[in-house]
């Protein structure tokens, strides 16, 4: 039987747009606006609230009603609680740091796009059986770079696999995954650092995130749609290129 991918291309094509997303972790609901509009205003279209606080579907429905246009997801879903609550806090989607069958299928059931933590081949081939086609890959600073990911990602390119590169990427080493063909949109922590929420600088945020903007305005395009998209999905379809010619600033 083949699932039904769990990633509307609308969605996947607004994190390619994004580029980069921001994952933050919010103790303070007050704070969940301020974080998301200057992210926002800096030019960063996406967000990962973390399940690490008590509070984070709290933060979700905060942002999702006082700055409704970013795309705010939902972090560290470990269960099918998590799950439930993230869906019902209005999340966009979902991330996990590992393949859990489990928590997929309650992701499946709520309707919550949902992309499993993935290391290895075998990951891959587990989270494609659960029907899952975009995938984090974590913790992506501490494996081989972005070349070893395309070369994982080879076998099976051919089903249009997508990836959100996260774990220990800073502004530095954000360009080859940017440019890695595979990739639809990089996250971290590094756009909006506990210690700079923890002290309100919404300035840093907003300058952290311009910085990330321009990166992402000068990542490499192939010469056409076609050529990369051939390279990363032969015959198929490729948001990202897609994406990037919807986006005004390439036109
Ligand atoms: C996470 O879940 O913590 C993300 O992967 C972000 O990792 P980072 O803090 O290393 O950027």
């Amino acid at each position: 039987m083949t699932l039904k991918p769990m990633f509307p291309d609308p969605l996947a094509e607004r994190l390619a747009r994004s580029g980069v997303a921001a994952v933050v972790t919010v103790e303070n609901p007050d704070d969940a606006a301020p974080i998301a509009r200057a992210l926002l205003d800096g030019g960063v279209g996406a967000i990962e609230l973390t399940f690490r606080t008590a509070r984070a579907a709290e933060v979700i429905r905060r942002i999702r009603a006082e700055v409704p246009e970013i795309l705010a997801g939902a972090g560290t879903l470990l269960n099918r609680a998590h799950v439930e609550a993230a869906m019902a806090a209005g999340a966009g989607f979902g991330v996990a740091p590992g393949c859990n069958p489990t928590t997929i299928a309650a992701a499946r059931e709520c309707g919550l796009p949902f992309a499993p933590g993935v290391m290895t081949p075998t990951d891959m081939e587990i989270a494609l059986e659960h029907g899952c086609r975009v995938l984090k890959y974590f913790p992506a600073s501490h494996l081989a770079g972005p070349s070893a990911l395309e070369t994982m990602a080879a076998p099976f390119a051919h089903l249009g696999v997508r990836f959100l590169p996260l774990g220990g990427i800073t502004l530095a080493s954000l360009p080859p995954w940017l440019a890695s063909p595979s990739v639809l949109c990089v996250g971290g922590s590094w756009l909006a650092p506990r210690e700079v929420v923890q002290r309100q600088d919404w300035a840093t945020l907003r300058r952290n995130a311009e910085l990330a903007a321009q990166l992402v305005r000068a990542r490499p395009l192939a010469d056409s749609a076609s050529e990369l998209g051939e390279r990363v999905h032969p015959g198929g379809y490729c948001p990202q290129i897609r994406a990037r010619s919807l986006s005004p600033d390439r036109a």
